[in-house]
Protein backbone atom coordinates (compact mmCIF):
# COMPACT_ATOMS: atom_id res chain seq x y z
CA UNK A 1 0.00 0.00 0.00
CA UNK A 2 1.19 3.38 -0.61
CA UNK A 3 1.93 5.95 2.01
CA UNK A 4 -0.67 7.94 3.27
CA UNK A 5 -0.21 11.78 2.01
CA UNK A 6 -1.37 14.52 3.21
CA UNK A 7 -1.42 18.58 1.70
CA UNK A 8 -0.78 21.21 3.80
CA UNK A 9 -1.54 25.12 3.72
CA UNK A 10 1.29 26.98 5.90
CA UNK A 11 0.35 30.38 6.21
CA UNK A 12 3.58 31.74 8.05
CA UNK A 13 1.86 34.93 8.60
CA UNK A 14 3.74 38.30 10.57
CA UNK A 15 5.91 39.24 12.86
CA UNK A 16 7.70 35.75 14.73
CA UNK A 17 4.92 33.66 12.45
CA UNK A 18 7.48 32.68 9.73
CA UNK A 19 9.78 31.42 12.51
CA UNK A 20 7.73 29.26 14.76
CA UNK A 21 6.01 28.01 11.52
CA UNK A 22 9.35 26.76 10.08
CA UNK A 23 10.77 24.80 13.38
CA UNK A 24 6.16 23.49 13.23
CA UNK A 25 7.44 22.20 9.63
CA UNK A 26 10.65 21.02 10.65
CA UNK A 27 8.89 18.61 13.49
CA UNK A 28 6.57 17.19 11.07
CA UNK A 29 9.03 16.61 8.84
CA UNK A 30 10.68 14.58 11.20
CA UNK A 31 7.55 12.46 12.73
CA UNK A 32 6.69 12.08 8.51
CA UNK A 33 9.72 9.75 8.21
CA UNK A 34 9.57 8.37 11.14
CA UNK A 35 5.83 7.02 10.79
CA UNK A 36 5.90 6.61 7.34
CA UNK A 37 3.59 9.18 5.69
CA UNK A 38 4.38 11.81 3.77
CA UNK A 39 3.80 15.91 4.07
CA UNK A 40 3.52 18.03 1.04
CA UNK A 41 3.61 21.79 2.10
CA UNK A 42 2.45 25.02 0.28
CA UNK A 43 2.93 28.15 1.42
CA UNK A 44 0.76 30.94 1.67
CA UNK A 45 2.28 35.31 2.34
CA UNK A 46 -1.02 36.07 3.75
CA UNK A 47 -0.28 38.38 6.31
CA UNK A 48 0.62 41.95 6.88
CA UNK A 49 3.13 42.73 4.48
CA UNK A 50 1.22 40.81 1.92
CA UNK A 51 -1.37 43.31 2.72
CA UNK A 52 1.13 46.56 2.80
CA UNK A 53 2.72 45.93 -0.37
CA UNK A 54 -0.71 44.97 -2.32
CA UNK A 55 -3.35 46.71 -0.58
CA UNK A 56 -4.90 43.76 -0.22
CA UNK A 57 -5.97 41.49 2.72
CA UNK A 58 -6.93 38.21 1.71
CA UNK A 59 -7.16 36.92 -2.18
CA UNK A 60 -10.80 36.22 -3.32
CA UNK A 61 -10.17 32.62 -3.91
CA UNK A 62 -8.20 32.06 -0.65
CA UNK A 63 -10.83 29.80 0.88
CA UNK A 64 -11.03 27.72 -2.30
CA UNK A 65 -7.68 27.56 -2.54
CA UNK A 66 -6.79 26.51 1.12
CA UNK A 67 -10.03 24.15 0.63
CA UNK A 68 -7.88 21.81 -1.39
CA UNK A 69 -5.54 20.71 1.45
CA UNK A 70 -6.10 18.23 4.06
CA UNK A 71 -5.13 21.22 7.04
CA UNK A 72 -3.82 24.34 7.13
CA UNK A 73 -0.92 25.05 9.75
CA UNK A 74 -0.80 28.96 10.45
CA UNK A 75 1.85 30.88 12.29
CA UNK A 76 0.56 34.47 13.92
CA UNK A 77 -1.56 37.47 12.09
CA UNK A 78 -0.96 40.92 13.45
CA UNK A 79 1.53 43.70 12.15
CA UNK A 80 2.45 46.71 14.03
CA UNK A 81 2.16 48.81 10.84
CA UNK A 82 -1.57 48.16 10.42
CA UNK A 83 -4.34 49.39 12.17
CA UNK A 84 -5.19 46.52 14.68
CA UNK A 85 -8.97 44.52 13.66
CA UNK A 86 -7.90 44.79 9.85
CA UNK A 87 -5.89 41.64 9.29
CA UNK A 88 -7.44 40.09 12.19
CA UNK A 89 -10.71 40.47 10.92
CA UNK A 90 -9.88 39.95 7.03
CA UNK A 91 -7.73 36.59 7.64
CA UNK A 92 -8.24 35.65 10.50
CA UNK A 93 -11.61 35.51 11.36
CA UNK A 94 -12.53 35.48 7.51
CA UNK A 95 -11.00 32.46 7.38
CA UNK A 96 -12.24 30.99 10.11
CA UNK A 97 -15.88 31.84 8.96
CA UNK A 98 -15.58 31.03 5.31
CA UNK A 99 -14.18 27.47 6.02
CA UNK A 100 -16.57 27.30 8.51
CA UNK A 101 -13.99 26.30 11.98
CA UNK A 102 -17.01 26.13 14.20
CA UNK A 103 -14.76 24.24 16.69
CA UNK A 104 -12.06 26.55 18.18
CA UNK A 105 -10.10 23.38 20.72
CA UNK A 106 -8.24 24.73 22.93
CA UNK A 107 -6.44 22.04 25.68
CA UNK A 108 -4.79 23.64 28.87
CA UNK A 109 -2.34 20.71 30.00
CA UNK A 110 0.60 21.89 31.93
CA UNK A 111 3.73 20.07 30.89
CA UNK A 112 6.43 18.76 33.48
CA UNK A 113 9.43 20.97 33.85
CA UNK A 114 6.97 24.14 32.94
CA UNK A 115 6.27 26.66 35.40
CA UNK A 116 3.09 28.03 36.09
CA UNK A 117 2.13 30.75 38.41
CA UNK A 118 -0.81 28.59 40.18
CA UNK A 119 0.80 28.03 43.52
CA UNK A 120 0.87 24.46 44.30
CA UNK A 121 -0.49 23.30 41.16
CA UNK A 122 1.62 20.95 38.94
CA UNK A 123 0.81 18.73 35.47
CA UNK A 124 -1.38 16.59 37.95
CA UNK A 125 -3.69 19.49 38.33
CA UNK A 126 -3.97 21.44 35.01
CA UNK A 127 -4.97 19.04 32.26
CA UNK A 128 -8.34 20.33 30.43
CA UNK A 129 -9.68 21.23 26.83
CA UNK A 130 -11.56 24.11 25.98
CA UNK A 131 -14.47 23.86 23.24
CA UNK A 132 -14.96 27.38 22.30
CA UNK A 133 -17.79 28.20 19.85
CA UNK A 134 -15.95 29.63 16.68
CA UNK A 135 -18.24 31.60 14.71
CA UNK A 136 -21.25 32.97 16.42
CA UNK A 137 -21.38 35.38 19.46
CA UNK A 138 -20.42 38.86 19.28
CA UNK A 139 -17.85 37.86 16.31
CA UNK A 140 -20.53 37.83 13.86
CA UNK A 141 -19.84 41.39 13.13
CA UNK A 142 -23.77 42.40 13.56
CA UNK A 143 -24.53 45.29 14.59
CA UNK A 144 -23.85 49.08 14.20
CA UNK A 145 -23.43 52.75 15.19
CA UNK A 146 -25.37 55.79 14.80
CA UNK A 147 -24.60 59.48 15.18
CA UNK A 148 -20.86 57.97 15.21
CA UNK A 149 -18.70 60.84 16.76
CA UNK A 150 -20.94 62.98 18.36
CA UNK A 151 -21.92 63.20 21.89
CA UNK A 152 -25.08 61.05 21.46
CA UNK A 153 -22.99 57.95 19.84
CA UNK A 154 -24.83 54.62 20.07
CA UNK A 155 -23.37 51.69 19.74
CA UNK A 156 -24.48 47.79 19.35
CA UNK A 157 -22.32 44.86 19.12
CA UNK A 158 -24.59 41.84 19.07
CA UNK A 159 -24.38 37.98 20.86
CA UNK A 160 -26.16 36.33 18.19
CA UNK A 161 -26.82 32.30 18.20
CA UNK A 162 -28.57 30.45 16.35
CA UNK A 163 -29.76 26.51 17.72
CA UNK A 164 -28.21 25.06 15.43
CA UNK A 165 -24.12 26.60 15.94
CA UNK A 166 -25.35 26.02 19.56
CA UNK A 167 -26.33 22.60 18.78
CA UNK A 168 -22.96 21.44 16.56
CA UNK A 169 -21.15 23.09 18.76
CA UNK A 170 -22.25 20.61 21.97
CA UNK A 171 -22.62 17.72 20.03
CA UNK A 172 -18.74 18.05 19.46
CA UNK A 173 -17.85 18.87 22.80
CA UNK A 174 -19.97 15.59 24.00
CA UNK A 175 -18.33 13.59 21.65
CA UNK A 176 -15.13 14.75 22.57
CA UNK A 177 -15.55 14.21 26.08
CA UNK A 178 -16.23 11.09 25.49
CA UNK A 179 -12.98 10.53 22.98
CA UNK A 180 -11.04 11.82 25.74
CA UNK A 181 -12.41 9.52 28.17
CA UNK A 182 -10.81 10.61 31.61
CA UNK A 183 -13.36 12.62 33.86
CA UNK A 184 -16.39 12.35 31.59
CA UNK A 185 -17.49 15.42 32.53
CA UNK A 186 -18.73 18.07 30.28
CA UNK A 187 -18.88 21.93 31.65
CA UNK A 188 -20.75 24.72 30.44
CA UNK A 189 -19.17 27.98 30.87
CA UNK A 190 -21.96 30.87 30.94
CA UNK A 191 -23.72 33.72 32.03
CA UNK A 192 -27.33 32.30 32.54
CA UNK A 193 -28.05 34.91 35.13
CA UNK A 194 -27.63 38.01 32.60
CA UNK A 195 -27.55 36.69 29.24
CA UNK A 196 -31.20 34.93 30.13
CA UNK A 197 -31.76 34.76 25.92
CA UNK A 198 -28.03 33.39 24.75
CA UNK A 199 -27.63 31.26 27.65
CA UNK A 200 -31.06 30.05 28.26
CA UNK A 201 -31.02 28.52 24.25
CA UNK A 202 -27.14 27.19 25.44
CA UNK A 203 -28.60 25.57 28.83
CA UNK A 204 -31.65 23.76 27.88
CA UNK A 205 -29.88 22.52 23.83
CA UNK A 206 -26.94 21.54 26.96
CA UNK A 207 -29.32 19.23 28.52
CA UNK A 208 -31.98 18.43 25.90
CA UNK A 209 -28.84 16.46 24.38
CA UNK A 210 -26.58 15.16 27.25
CA UNK A 211 -30.28 13.59 28.31
CA UNK A 212 -31.13 11.94 24.89
CA UNK A 213 -27.62 11.27 23.41
CA UNK A 214 -24.49 11.36 25.67
CA UNK A 215 -26.55 9.91 29.28
CA UNK A 216 -22.49 8.71 30.08
CA UNK A 217 -20.98 11.93 30.51
CA UNK A 218 -21.37 14.23 33.65
CA UNK A 219 -22.49 17.86 33.36
CA UNK A 220 -21.82 20.90 35.08
CA UNK A 221 -22.56 24.33 34.83
CA UNK A 222 -20.48 27.39 35.49
CA UNK A 223 -21.06 30.87 35.25
CA UNK A 224 -17.95 32.77 33.24
CA UNK A 225 -16.94 34.91 36.17
CA UNK A 226 -16.62 31.42 38.41
CA UNK A 227 -14.81 29.90 35.76
CA UNK A 228 -12.14 31.95 36.13
CA UNK A 229 -12.19 31.89 39.53
CA UNK A 230 -12.01 28.12 40.00
CA UNK A 231 -9.62 27.85 36.68
CA UNK A 232 -7.09 29.24 39.09
CA UNK A 233 -8.19 28.02 42.37
CA UNK A 234 -9.19 24.10 41.36
CA UNK A 235 -8.21 23.65 37.79
CA UNK A 236 -8.14 20.00 38.64
CA UNK A 237 -12.04 20.16 38.51
CA UNK A 238 -12.18 20.33 34.98
CA UNK A 239 -12.26 18.06 32.09
CA UNK A 240 -14.15 19.60 29.08
CA UNK A 241 -15.56 22.81 29.20
CA UNK A 242 -17.88 24.00 26.44
CA UNK A 243 -18.50 28.16 25.95
CA UNK A 244 -19.52 30.79 23.33
CA UNK A 245 -17.10 32.50 21.43
CA UNK A 246 -16.09 35.88 23.41
CA UNK A 247 -15.90 33.58 27.18
CA UNK A 248 -13.96 31.02 25.04
CA UNK A 249 -11.50 33.71 23.76
CA UNK A 250 -10.78 35.41 27.06
CA UNK A 251 -10.57 32.38 29.16
CA UNK A 252 -8.03 30.43 27.18
CA UNK A 253 -6.09 33.44 27.92
CA UNK A 254 -6.61 32.94 31.46
CA UNK A 255 -6.23 28.99 30.81
CA UNK A 256 -2.78 29.18 28.74
CA UNK A 257 -0.77 31.77 31.15
CA UNK A 258 -1.55 28.67 33.82
CA UNK A 259 -0.29 26.07 31.62
CA UNK A 260 3.31 28.47 31.00
CA UNK A 261 1.86 30.61 28.88
CA UNK A 262 1.77 32.04 24.91
CA UNK A 263 5.16 30.14 24.11
CA UNK A 264 3.43 26.25 24.91
CA UNK A 265 -0.43 26.96 23.99
CA UNK A 266 -1.88 25.73 20.73
CA UNK A 267 -4.91 25.58 19.36
CA UNK A 268 -6.87 24.33 16.49
CA UNK A 269 -9.79 26.18 14.44
CA UNK A 270 -12.12 22.52 13.43
CA UNK A 271 -14.73 22.34 10.94
CA UNK A 272 -15.09 18.72 11.45
CA UNK A 273 -15.99 17.93 8.08
CA UNK A 274 -13.75 19.79 6.15
CA UNK A 275 -10.44 21.78 6.31
CA UNK A 276 -9.20 22.43 9.92
CA UNK A 277 -6.40 25.33 10.73
CA UNK A 278 -4.17 24.85 13.53
CA UNK A 279 -2.48 28.03 14.79
CA UNK A 280 -0.96 28.89 18.35
CA UNK A 281 -2.76 31.03 20.74
CA UNK A 282 -0.50 33.51 20.44
CA UNK A 283 0.66 36.53 18.56
CA UNK A 284 3.30 37.72 16.38
CA UNK A 285 5.49 39.40 19.04
CA UNK A 286 6.90 41.71 16.56
CA UNK A 287 9.67 43.12 18.90
CA UNK A 288 11.18 39.64 18.67
CA UNK A 289 10.68 39.24 14.77
CA UNK A 290 14.19 37.79 13.13
CA UNK A 291 15.92 37.27 16.56
CA UNK A 292 15.70 33.55 16.68
CA UNK A 293 14.55 34.06 20.45
CA UNK A 294 11.59 33.18 19.98
CA UNK A 295 9.84 29.92 21.64
CA UNK A 296 8.33 27.52 18.84
CA UNK A 297 7.00 25.17 21.01
CA UNK A 298 3.53 26.93 20.93
CA UNK A 299 3.53 25.65 17.02
CA UNK A 300 5.01 22.67 17.38
CA UNK A 301 2.09 21.63 19.57
CA UNK A 302 0.26 22.82 17.14
CA UNK A 303 1.77 20.39 14.29
CA UNK A 304 0.96 17.78 16.92
CA UNK A 305 -2.79 18.72 17.12
CA UNK A 306 -2.70 18.58 13.23
CA UNK A 307 -1.34 15.02 13.12
CA UNK A 308 -3.54 13.80 15.42
CA UNK A 309 -6.62 15.66 13.77
CA UNK A 310 -5.41 13.93 10.39
CA UNK A 311 -5.57 10.44 12.02
CA UNK A 312 -2.00 9.86 12.84
CA UNK A 313 -2.09 9.63 16.42
CA UNK A 314 0.89 7.85 16.91
CA UNK A 315 3.16 10.40 15.43
CA UNK A 316 0.85 12.98 17.22
CA UNK A 317 2.23 11.12 20.85
CA UNK A 318 5.41 11.32 19.78
CA UNK A 319 5.46 14.79 19.07
CA UNK A 320 3.96 15.73 22.36
CA UNK A 321 6.44 13.43 24.16
CA UNK A 322 9.61 15.02 22.54
CA UNK A 323 8.12 18.40 23.51
CA UNK A 324 7.40 16.94 27.13
CA UNK A 325 11.33 15.32 27.25
CA UNK A 326 12.31 19.23 25.98
CA UNK A 327 10.13 20.76 28.82
CA UNK A 328 11.41 18.56 31.92
CA UNK A 329 14.97 18.32 30.97
CA UNK A 330 16.25 21.13 28.43
CA UNK A 331 14.90 24.24 28.52
CA UNK A 332 15.47 26.98 31.57
CA UNK A 333 12.71 29.28 30.65
CA UNK A 334 9.54 29.33 27.85
CA UNK A 335 9.67 32.98 28.04
CA UNK A 336 11.72 34.83 24.68
CA UNK A 337 15.40 35.01 25.01
CA UNK A 338 15.77 33.29 28.37
CA UNK A 339 15.05 29.45 26.98
CA UNK A 340 18.79 28.99 27.05
CA UNK A 341 18.58 27.66 23.50
CA UNK A 342 17.32 29.70 19.99
CA UNK A 343 14.23 29.24 18.34
CA UNK A 344 15.91 26.86 15.51
CA UNK A 345 17.64 24.84 18.25
CA UNK A 346 14.22 24.24 20.57
CA UNK A 347 12.93 22.71 17.19
CA UNK A 348 16.07 20.79 16.54
CA UNK A 349 15.72 19.27 19.73
CA UNK A 350 12.22 18.42 19.36
CA UNK A 351 12.64 16.94 15.72
CA UNK A 352 15.79 15.14 17.51
CA UNK A 353 13.65 13.09 20.00
CA UNK A 354 10.95 12.19 17.46
C1 LIG B 1 -7.58 34.38 19.40
C2 LIG B 1 -7.40 35.84 19.10
C3 LIG B 1 -8.40 36.26 18.06
C4 LIG B 1 -9.78 36.05 18.61
C5 LIG B 1 -8.23 37.71 17.57
C6 LIG B 1 -6.82 37.97 17.07
C7 LIG B 1 -9.24 38.07 16.52
O1 LIG B 1 -7.49 36.60 20.26
O2 LIG B 1 -7.43 33.57 18.47
O3 LIG B 1 -7.87 34.05 20.54
O4 LIG B 1 -10.34 36.92 19.31
O5 LIG B 1 -10.34 34.98 18.36
MN1 LIG C 1 -7.66 35.44 22.06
Amino acid sequence: MANKSYNIAVLPGDGTGPEVVNEGVKVLKAAAAKYGFSLNFQTYDFGGDRYLRTGEVLPENAAEELKKHHAIFLGAIGHPDVKPGILEKGILLKLRFDLDQYINLRPVKLYPGVPTPLKDKGPEHIDYVVVRENSGDVYTGMGGTMMKGTPDEVAIQNMVYSRMQVERCLRYAFDYTRKRNKKKTLALCGKTNVLTYVFDLWERAFHEIGDKDYPDIKREYYHVDATCMWMVKNPEWFDVIVTANMFGDIITDLGAITQGGMGIAAGGNINPKGVSMFEPIGGSAPKYTGKNVINPLAAIACGGMMLEHLGEEAAAKAVEASIINVTSTKLKSLAAGQMGYSTTEVGDLVAKGI
